[in-house]
């Protein structure tokens, strides 16, 4: 008897090698257009396929679960491609039988980079600098000229302290001389916390003390909305805000106000509440960076998480433990 393969959904395209390698493997359904997919796109793949690899762009909610339940779920394993998972809903996948997979440790430099990267922007002002230039404005170097903040030896809080602030306590701390302070659900090993120079404190503490504030946190009930009005409060006059993690931790309505009325210096966003959506009033000012989910973005990454993602169909498939499952 002929063995079929087993039927897998791609919700956006992938890096081309990781998609040849599946297709060795899988019948695979792409996604031509690479649009994002509908809910009721969504819907139907769950019922079409034994796989599907959805990402951060898919709303799998309970309702999808439940329109697909009612044609007939034939999915049995979502392996996301990404660490973040807060575009599922986890209860009413694992309800309808699903076993869920993620991607965590391959993005960890990328991410941790990007933060580093809009930091450094932030602080030295290097995005104002360069639309200075493409305007055709710069008269010249002088003394006073776009003064900015320097980055060396100033102090890091990070919230939430996993493998992507751990990553860049590493970098500021090692490269930078930063001071690290640090919230976090779990403290660090006394061993690793001793090699970044990292203090664990309160949230309160850490926002009160801190020159920047870089967020790491998964987004969960627990930390939606962490950052609010009273926590930015709460903040340094002169800090500024970094958030590689998810738009949801941070209320953007409390943080555009924040920084119209100077509560903090500025902002360093890759993302946003309700992505690709960016609220007008935050492109308009100089002193925040954004960018556009990029944290990841590396061509090395982005076929690590397709391959890390891609172990995680293998061992289903093959009844092996997965190796990234969640929940
Ligand atoms: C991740 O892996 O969580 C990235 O943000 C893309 O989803």
């Amino acid at each position: 008897m002929k063995n079929e393969k087993p039927v897998v959904v791609l919700t956006r395209r992938w890096p081309e090698s990781v998609e040849a390698e599946l297709a060795e493997q899988y019948t695979l359904i792409r996604n031509a257009t690479d649009e994002a997919f509908t809910a009721d796109e969504l819907t139907e793949a769950l019922t079409q396929a034994d796989a599907v690899c959805p990402t951060v762009t898919d709303g799998l909610t309970a309702d999808v679960f439940a329109a697909a339940a009612q044609k007939g779920i034939r999915a049995k394993l979502l392996a996301n491609f990404g660490v973040g998972y807060n575009h599922i809903d986890l209860a009413s996948a694992q309800a309808h039988g699903l076993s869920i997979t993620n991607t965590p440790g391959v993005l960890t430099a990328a991410t941790a980079e990007i933060a580093m990267t809009l930091l450094l922007m932030c602080a030295r002002r290097t995005g104002e600098g360069e639309r200075l230039i493409r305007n055709g404005d710069w008269q010249g170097w002088h003394p006073t000229h776009m003064l900015s903040t320097q980055v060396t030896g100033k102090t890091l809080g990070i919230v939430g302290m996993g493998r992507i602030g751990s990553a860049l306590a590493r970098q500021a701390h090692h490269g930078f001389g930063m001071r690290i302070i640090y919230s976090s659900r779990t403290p660090l090993p006394e061993s690793v916390a001793l090699e970044l120079g990292a203090e664990f404190l309160p949230l309160n503490e850490v926002l009160a003390a801190a020159d920047f504030v870089s967020l790491h946190c998964p987004a969960t009930p627990e930390t939606r909305n962490l950052i609010d009005a009273q926590a930015l409060a709460g903040m340094r006059k002169e800090a500024i805000l970094i958030n590689t993690a998810r738009g949801d931790v941070v209320v953007e309505s409390d943080l555009i106000q924040a920084l119209k009325n100077s509560v903090i210096a500025g902002a360093g966003l890759d993302v946003y509440a309700h992505e690709p959506s960016v609220p007008d009033e935050l492109q308009g000012m100089e002193q925040v960076v954004l960018l556009p989910h990029m944290g990841s973005g590396t061509q090395e990454t982005r076929q690590a998480m397709g391959r890390c993602a891609m172990a995680n169909l293998h061992a289903y498939f093959a009844n092996r433990p997965l190796p990234n499952a969640i929940g």
